[in-house]
């Protein structure tokens, strides 16, 4: 099995003055199809079908663990965001509401921790949502491209990508205005739907490969 990188789930300009069409096309057909193509690689090589990106998360360490988390973490980075107009606070007494105002005291409360365990990250990672077994959430920071799927009884709902690459174009070394930012572009709606899913987040249907990969031939 190979994978392709999925197709993004909004225009380019979707995110913009926020995260401008030049970063989202850098960030995407660069760094993630990246990823994606040396997985592709890595698996050709060891010549096995590990049935999922999930699978392979779960099962690898070292670059195809790197490879294949940062093509999990990518298209759901990418899915957790929409435009402005579609990023809407549900604030509606529904499952996500609830679990915020119990597990944060709040939709503002809950922006700030996001943005203390941002600042607590030295270098590259993600800020992940996550939900544990009682279906308190939390925010928890990784390095690198660690995935929570390595981590047992939480699942993640969101994530927040802090490596240089997501922000640079932009905002320069300003992260904190980045951190700003994502919050007015969250997709709730998928946020939600994680929550209520039983099992992590299924990434690979987005990137199942509909023809062999082809490894690019040197020079
Ligand atoms: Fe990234």
């Amino acid at each position: 099995m190979y994978f392709q990188l999925p197709t993004l789930p909004f225009d380019e300009n979707a995110l913009a003055p926020f995260m401008s069409r030049e970063t989202v096309r850098t960030h995407y057909l660069g760094h993630h199809k990246a990823y994606i193509d040396n997985l592709n690689s890595l698996l050709g090589e060891t010549g096995g079908d590990y049935g999922s990106i999930e699978r392979i998360i779960q099962n690898f360490d070292g670059p195809i663990y790197n490879n294949a988390a940062q093509a999990w973490n990518h298209t759901f980075f990418w899915h957790g965001l929409t435009d402005r107009t579609r990023s809407r606070i549900p604030q509606d007494n529904g499952d996500l509401d609830q679990a915020v105002e119990r597990s944060f005291g709040g939709w503002s409360s809950m922006q700030e921790k996001f943005q203390d365990c941002a600042s607590g990250v030295f270098g590259s990672g993600y800020v992940w949502l996550t939900v544990d077994g009682r279906g308190e959430l939390e925010f928890a920071a990784t390095q690198n491209a660690a995935n929570p799927l390595r981590f047992e009884r939480i699942r993640p709902l969101w994530c927040c990508d802090l490596w240089e690459h997501a922000y640079y174009l932009d905002y320069k070394n300003q992260r904190v205005r980045f951190v700003e930012g994502i919050w007015n572009y969250v997709n709730w709606e998928f946020v939600e739907s994680c929550l209520l899913l039983d099992g992590v987040p299924n990434m690979t249907k987005f990137m199942i490969a509909s023809r062999p990969f082809v490894p690019a031939k040197g020079p």
